[in-house]
């Protein structure tokens, strides 16, 4: 049947997965908070010219995963496929350059790609992403690794590991990638076909290879650090003295060089102790030179992106508990229609007073509304029936315990707190 079913790699968040996101969203808004981060929200839909050019044509994003079509105004348009360009965009947009700097933005958005679904790739995932634009210092990428270290301390993720690396600049990178190049040409048999594919298209890709053929001569490859100009050597001495400073652990990984064209210096990742790409729960790096592939002036800026669906996964995985959903502080049941209006008016009052209630609709016998009570994990019932009605009372039954007592109608917020207040 048409349209009854989700578009592959696309998923609905259930009810029962909201604690963790909601746990994951509440951390990451905090963590943001402590390091003086502002929040941030872009359209979902943007030029697609303006991701082609800062995500790089050569990419698998722009190449085959963007999601794009002429809109009824006949414009190009894309949804957001990553969320660097996009806050960049409103950056030069609203001005910013004039706050002072750098100006640190957050974001908790939805990305767009169409890619081969599997475990933990997705068409549709969320991202909790940081921006740190106008500073080239490397003490600022130092400090976006730090956020995104504790983030995930937070979440209860503490056994991740730190890959990072410098991919250069404008001045020392073409060097590079010509001896690189050159390098694996003379190899180039020895490479996998997507490799080779790679080679001619974006010849950096190819370090990050995971094709079994290609890693005997990837792991040989030329290292970038070998080929710094003396500016990306300094910025590249500061951020490992940085890390070192508050005592962050890292990994030098030469081969990593990250999926976006817009990138210099500074790349990182944080993987878990697992094999597999998908394993990668986050990532960023610095883009000085972004903004000058959008036509505009150059402006530093660094970042990272984490996917919350990749994070929820691995909070799964190792059994994290997270704050348990709210459940109702007291659930109405009733007997008879005049009971039912009672529970209807005592409910409405109870929760303009800020106590979380619920009630049972529809003919249904007490027994099944004790039924759904127990199901919502409400801490009490409060029972209305013919002789409570007569009498002006409620029955209170707590529902861990067992025990209940009769109280007058009125004085159900006062029983409701002084259970609180006992921590029944
Ligand atoms: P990215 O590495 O493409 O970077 O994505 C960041 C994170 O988003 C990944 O590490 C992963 O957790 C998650 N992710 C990416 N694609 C998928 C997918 N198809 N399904 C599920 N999760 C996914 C960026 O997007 C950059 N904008 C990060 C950045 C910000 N760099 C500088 N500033």
């Amino acid at each position: 049947m048409a349209g009854l079913i989700n578009l592959t790699g696309m998923g609905d968040i259930l009810p029962d997965d909201w604690p963790y996101y909601d746990h994951v969203i509440g951390q990451a808004v905090e963590v943001a908070r402590l390091f003086g981060y502002r929040r941030i929200e872009t359209p979902n839909l943007g030029q697609t010219s303006l991701f082609a050019r800062t995500t790089g044509e050569g990419t698998d994003i722009v190449e085959k995963e963007m999601y794009s079509f002429r809109d009824r105004g006949g414009e190009e348009v894309s949804l957001r496929p990553e969320g660097t360009a996009p806050v960049m965009r409103a950056y030069l947009e609203h001005g910013m350059a004039r706050w002072p700097q750098p100006v640190k933005l957050f974001y908790i958005e939805r990305m767009y790609r169409a890619e081969k679904p599997q475990r933990g790739r997705y068409r549709e995932h969320r991202q909790f992403g940081c921006e740190a634009i106008g500073s080239a210092d490397a003490y600022v990428d130092v400090e976006m690794i730090c956020l995104l270290d504790l983030f995930y301390r937070r979440i209860g993720l503490d056994d991740l590991s730190l890959g990072i690396n410098t991919i250069g600049d404008e001045t020392c990178r073409p060097r590079y990638l010509r001896v690189l190049v050159e390098y694996l040409r003379e190899h180039e048999s020895s490479l996998a076909q997507r490799d080779r594919e790679r080679l001619e298209r974006n010849p950096l890709r190819v370090l990050d290879s995971k094709e079994a053929v290609s890693q005997p001569i990837i792991e040989a490859a030329p290292h970038m650090i070998d080929f710094l100009c003396d500016a990306c050597a300094a910025h590249w001495a500061r951020l490992q003295r940085g890390l070192a400073v508050i005592g962050i652990p890292f990994r030098v990984d030469h081969r990593l060089v990250r999926g976006l064209d817009y990138y210099t210096r500074t790349v990182f990742e944080f993987a878990p102790p697992r094999a597999g790409s998908t394993a990668v729960v986050g990532g960023g790096g610095r883009y000085d030179a972004l903004t000058e592939a959008m036509g505009a002036k150059r402006i530093p800026g660094v970042g990272f992106g984490t996917g919350l669906e990749r994070l929820v996964l691995n909070i799964k995985e190792c059994g994290i508990d997270v704050p348990p959903p709210p459940a109702p502080r007291i659930y109405f049941v009733h007997h008879g229609p005049e009971a039912e209006d009672e529970a209807l008016r005592e409910a409405a009052l109870l929760r303009r007073q800020g106590v979380s209630a619920d009630l049972g609709f529809g003919e249904r016998s007490v027994k099944s509304q004790m039924k759904h009570a127990d199901h919502a994990g409400a801490r009490y019932a409060a029972i209305f029936g013919e002789d409570e009605l007569e009498s002006g009372t409620v029955t209170l039954r707590s529902l861990r315990g067992g025990g209940q007592e009769t109280i007058p109608a009125g004085g159900l917020k006062q029983a409701v707190l002084r259970g609180d207040a006992a921590g029944d």
